[in-house]
């Protein structure tokens, strides 16, 4: 259970919905990409409708399997994942899943996150999500590798983001928001040029790279140290990006005045404070949710006390 804090001890006085992306949402609180699937793989635990929203699991136009298990490693204060944006696809995606968010959701909104190795993948889901009803935005991962560019991220160059964003915009009305990596010394580059490309918003933070290792014991093993993870290194997420992400934010809303969604290390009622003060409009909760599926819908109710 996470501590409570009394309501004086924040500086936030407006516990009220909050309007952005052209769509309310009943409090600030989501769930971050790729960790709570598509909703559903949390309903038994929570109410998913009590949120202000879910951001969901990384879709791409085709399947994707992801990487070689295991996929996540925790290490002292911090988590390690390199799941490989495994998805079911655009297609079970349609079928499937917004279904069940149009009989689950309630008053929460949906976000969805886009992946894709050519700017094309990104077009087609944007293209045929954008048509459904229960997609309030798109989030869009600029941290994958661009084949196109010999596997340069997405995110990595101005204008490559410039250009992907503009045309998600082109094929759609709803908002499209990248999601960028805490990498300070160019975010603002980065912001600039995804902004006149016609981005609503951004999510801040994406994990930042890692490794952690780990001695084998198994039998046949050469008794070496070894990844932790099946696909070597992965992304750091949890208490880690606090600060990052933190940065990051009070950073971009220094060079925009469009929404943020604030996340990395979140877990306490004070960490969202710290994160609207830095700028966000939104947050969104991960790791902490893993650990602890209560933590985003606690993080609501505390957003609702009155006082
Ligand atoms: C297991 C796992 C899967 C993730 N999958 C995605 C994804 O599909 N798309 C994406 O943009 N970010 C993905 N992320 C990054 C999170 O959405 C979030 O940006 C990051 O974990 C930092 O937040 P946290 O510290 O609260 O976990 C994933 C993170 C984890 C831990």
């Amino acid at each position: 259970m996470i501590r409570l804090p009394a309501s004086e001890e924040t500086t936030i006085s407006s516990r009220t919905a909050i309007e952005v992306f052209g769509s309310t949402f009943q409090n600030p609180i989501l769930l971050a990409a790729g960790t709570a699937g598509f909703g559903r793989e949390v309903a038994g635990l929570i109410d998913v409708g009590r949120l202000g929203g879910i951001i969901t699991k990384a879709v791409s136009p085709e399947p994707r399997e992801g990487n070689t298990p295991p996929r996540v490693a925790e290490f002292s204060g911090g988590m390690l994942n390199s799941v490989g944006l495994a998805n079911p696809g655009l297609d079970r995606v349609v079928e499937h899943e917004i279904p069940w968010l149009e009989r689950n959701l309630g008053s929460a909104r949906a976000v969805f996150n886009v992946v894709g190795s050519v700017f094309d993948d990104y077009v087609t889901v944007v293209t045929r999500l954008g048509a459904e009803d229960a997609v309030t935005a798109f989030e869009l991962n600029v941290s994958c590798p661009n084949t196109d560019r010999g596997g340069e991220e997405f995110g990595a160059d101005p204008s490559v983001l410039a250009e992907l964003v503009r045309r998600c915009c082109e094929v759609t009305d709803k908002a499209v928001i990248p999601k960028l990596a805490p990498d300070l010394d160019g975010i603002a580059a980065r912001v600039q040029a995804a902004s006149e490309a016609g981005a609503a918003g951004f999510s801040v933070v994406n994990t930042i790279p890692g490794s952690t290792y780990g001695k084998s014991f198994e039998a046949g093993t050469d008794g070496l140290f070894k990844s932790r993870l099946g696909s070597g290194p992965g992304g750091v997420s949890g208490p880690p990006l606090l600060a990052l992400g933190l940065s990051a934010v009070a950073k971009v809303s220094a060079e925009t005045s469009l929404p943020i969604i604030g996340i990395g290390g979140i877990r306490e009622p004070n960490d969202v404070v710290a994160y609207l003060e830095a700028g966000a409009s939104l947050v969104a909760v991960g790791t902490a949710a893993l650990a602890d599926p209560r933590v985003p819908t606690e993080l609501a109710e505390w957003w609702d006390r009155p006082g």
